[in-house]
């Protein structure tokens, strides 16, 4: 029995999120909430013939709150999407205030569920969401986890294009880690399931690293003023999902790179800590998943001369990033 909350279920992630939530055997009840459109989206995917009961809500009578009732996991998509020639950075205006006001609802509504964060500045708005749950005296940071899992998606379809074989990418896994933005994602090629061409010149070694990197402005210029990613976001968040609910159920062994905060595993925190000489309170890494979230945090590992600088060169941006949406909630308080 999984309830399953999709907040800005109206949008371009959100409608085809829910769909996939809806297509999910697991889920039994899918809660969405958006400020508009709620209502014919549930109604719509309410006739699907799959397990879980779908309703729809509004802002107008706490429609957050009956949204967020009995929540297992809660996904946020909600906020405004960039346009070309904008940082994710530059949606901190506005998105800060929408995922405050969310994460405040899933406090004092849905306080035990897990939180998956989609909506940018991911870097910020995780840690928005942390300091809420702190403020209100529920914070666990096992149960919060910033989605990254695009950044994943891409670097698998862009190296089963590099091996000339499409059909591998469903199997090909590379970890990426640091943050969802820009330089502060970090794919480790080294670590790659199936290796790249030993062939591979250094010049379309960095072209394939920049454009995992870079892969969302590749979309953001393609859809040329109509938004970002959503079809390639609801499938990867869809992903990510099913692995939290499937561990939910007791499933074990599964595992997956999250931007998670390292107190959920303060010994694997602390060897991640030591391998980025320096402290951060967020990071992507590979994280392992139980039935009460975060289990374990896995240490990078031994990394190549090249991933080595692309960690180095990370830090710095993913440091700013983390302050700015932290010192966002505090300064409110
Ligand atoms: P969109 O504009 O199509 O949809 C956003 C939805 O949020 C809209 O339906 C809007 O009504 C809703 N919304 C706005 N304020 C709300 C509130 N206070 N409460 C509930 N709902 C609210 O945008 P999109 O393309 O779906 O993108 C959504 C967000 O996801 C953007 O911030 C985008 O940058 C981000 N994104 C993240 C990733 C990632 O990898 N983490 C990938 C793609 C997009
Ligand atoms: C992505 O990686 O596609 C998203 O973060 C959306 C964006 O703004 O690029």
């Amino acid at each position: 029995m999984v309830k399953a909350v999709v907040l800005g279920a109206a949008g371009g992630i959100g409608q085809p999120l829910a769909l996939l939530l809806k297509a999910n055997p697991l889920v039994t009840e899918l809660g969405l909430f958006d400020i508009v459109n709620t209502p014919g989206v549930a109604a719509d995917l309410a006739h699907i013939s799959t397990p879980a009961k779908v309703e729809g809500y509004l802002p107008a009578d706490d429609g957050l709150k009956k949204a967020l009732a009995g929540a297992d996991i809660v996904v946020i998509p909600a906020g405004v999407p960039r346009k070309p020639g904008m940082t994710r950075d530059d949606l901190f205006k506005i998105n800060a205030g929408i995922v405050k006001d969310l994460a405040t609802g899933i406090a004092t509504t849905a306080p035990k569920a897990f939180v998956l964060v989609i909506s940018n500045p991911v870097n910020s708005t995780v840690p928005i969401v942390a300091e809420v749950f702190k403020k209100h005296g529920v914070y666990d940071p096992k149960r919060l986890f910033g989605v990254t899992t695009l950044d994943v998606v891409r670097a698998s379809t862009f190296v089963a294009e590099i091996l000339g074989n499409l059909s591998l990418s469903k199997d090909i896994i590379v970890p990426v880690v640091g943050g969802h933005s820009g330089v502060t994602i970090v794919p480790l090629l080294s670590k790659s399931t199936h290796p790249l061409p030993a062939s591979l010149s250094t010049t379309d070694y960095e072209a394939l690293i920049k454009r995992i990197q870079f892969g969302g402005d590749e979309v953001v210029a393609a859809k040329n003023g109509a938004g970002s990613a959503t079809l390639s976001m609801a499938y990867a968040g869809a992903e990510f999902a099913s692995k939290v609910i499937r561990a939910v159920n007791g499933e074990k062994g599964i595992s997956a790179p999250s931007f998670v905060p390292l107190a959920a595993d303060p010994a694997g925190g602390a060897v991640l800590t030591e391998e980025l000489g320096q402290e951060l309170e967020f990071f992507s890494s590979t994280v392992e998943l139980g039935a009460e979230g975060v289990v374990k945090i896995n240490p990078l590992g031994s990394l190549t001369d090249a991933e080595k600088a692309l960690v180095k060169a990370a830090i710095p941006e993913l440091a700013t990033n983390i302050q700015k949406g932290s010192n966002y909630v505090i300064d409110i308080y």
